[in-house]
């Protein structure tokens, strides 16, 4: 037994999983990243993300309860075709992480065409298509016509592929939620073929599940976290439901997007505590595959939907390290707050000139007093700053 074996088979598993944390995560990977950050800021000079989300599509084949977006779908009016992303890639900085969702982007006729574009002109290490699963056939022909590309056709190394799957509960809360008879039996499957992908092409492929919690679905997490795990092993990530009039402090209103669900609430505020433990639980499980960002981004949420805004840490992400693109070219520098302008109309298709624009520093200065609950930014805002690992390391 190595002397690391033997100190750690003397420590209870929530304490091993700290020191795992910070020998395996926190030296290694986190701290490099703050000091990074923190140099590119000192330095001053002009910066751009390095994740970008892309709501490819407004088309969507469900309409479910608690969807932020529900308001744009169907709306395809002015939405960008192929040559318009193909022009705007030539212009994209190169980026670590690309995320591809919308309305249902997979529903895009475009969409392998639009996913290699982006990817080939931007080099981004990952690729993330968030998906309701609703078409198995669809992701399946998508990951398949991914696999055929190799490294020399991105010019360097080929993004690894991760689908995200939306999984609300069990099949009476997920087909209530999504609205779609039938919803259930086809996201199981979109996981499954998925799945099998990912364990015939090891490292090119990854799968997950997303699951946003809400007063309907509370009741059902542990057991759907142990179904997730064990019967489709896939991984799963958690989120409170969220809106901008719900979830969002400090931002001015006319700043503010309109982004919330029609139907769906949050569990009441006496019961925030009590899943963030579920929460807890589940991580401590999971172990190495723990998502130690989102747990504490879990933890966060709870504390200020109950009012209390101590340790949040404040926000880098929004306009500096992540920005969101719409499909009509508008841009913006987080889901929550208004586009600050058309990439096409406003920036002939030049993404630095939108991105160092004066409109996008204004925004920028907003995020300065802004605090949300948005797990995309707020999990950057604890991977970034110091305050935010040491309560990753306290709450584990
Ligand atoms: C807007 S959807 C687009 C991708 C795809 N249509 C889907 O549902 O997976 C992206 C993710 O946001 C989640 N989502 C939608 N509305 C939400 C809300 N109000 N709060 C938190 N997450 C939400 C969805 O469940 C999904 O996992
Ligand atoms: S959450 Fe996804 S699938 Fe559901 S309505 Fe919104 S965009 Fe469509
Ligand atoms: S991402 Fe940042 S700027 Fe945007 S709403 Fe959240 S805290 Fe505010």
């Amino acid at each position: 037994m190595s002397f690391r074996s033997r100190i750690a088979s003397h420590l209870s598993s929530a304490t091993r999983l700290k020191a795992r944390f910070v020998a395996d995560y926190a030296l290694p990977h986190y701290l490099p990243r703050i000091v990074r950050h923190k140099w590119k800021t000192a330095i001053g000079g002009k910066t751009f993300p390095d994740e970008l989300f892309v709501f490819v599509t407004n088309r969507c084949n469900a309409r479910c309860k608690h969807c932020f977006y529900i308001d744009e779908l169907g709306d395809t009016s002015g939405e960008w075709s192929l040559a318009d992303w193909e022009r705007l890639a030539a212009t994209l900085p190169e980026l670590e992480h690309l995320t591809l969702t919308g309305g249902e982007a997979l529903l895009s006729p475009d969409i392998n065409d639009i996913a290699f574009a982006l990817c080939k002109a931007a080099k981004p290490k990952v690729l993330t298509v968030i998906s309701n699963g609703l078409r198995p056939q669809a992701v399946e022909d998508f990951a398949l016509r991914w696999l055929e590309l190799g490294d020399k056709d991105f010019g360097g190394p080929r993004p690894v592929l991760d689908v995200l799957f939306s999984l609300d509960g069990f099949e009476a809360t997920h087909n209530d939620t999504r609205g779609v008879p039938g919803a259930w039996t086809n996201v199981n499957d979109s996981i499954k073929r998925l799945a099998r992908l990912r364990d015939a092409n090891l490292g090119r492929i990854d799968v997950g599940v997303v699951t946003v919690i809400t007063d309907s679905n509370k009741h059902e997490l542990k057991e759907l976290a142990a179904y997730v795990s064990q019967q489709l092993q896939v991984r799963q990530g958690f989120e409170f439901v969220r809106g901008t009039n719900t979830s969002v402090w400090g931002l001015p209103r006319e700043m503010r997007a309109d982004f919330n669900p029609s139907t769906h609430s949050l569990p009441p505020r006496d019961e925030l505590s009590g899943i963030v433990d579920l929460l807890r639980e589940l991580n401590r499980q999971a172990g190495s595959r723990a998502n130690f960002e989102f747990f504490t981004t879990n933890v966060l949420t709870a504390r200020m939907l109950q009012g209390d805004f101590h340790g949040v840490p404040p926000c880098v992400s929004a306009g500096r390290t992540t920005g969101v693109l719409y499909p009509n070219g508008d841009i913006a520098c987080c889901e929550f707050m208004k586009p600050f302008g058309n990439l096409r109309d406003d920036f002939a298709y030049d993404f630095a000139a939108a991105w160092h624009s004066s409109a996008a520093d204004k925004c920028r200065q907003a995020a300065r007093r802004c605090r949300c609950t948005h797990g995309c930014y707020l999990s950057r805002n604890i991977a970034l700053s110091p305050s935010g690992l040491m309560t990753i390391v306290k709450e584990l």
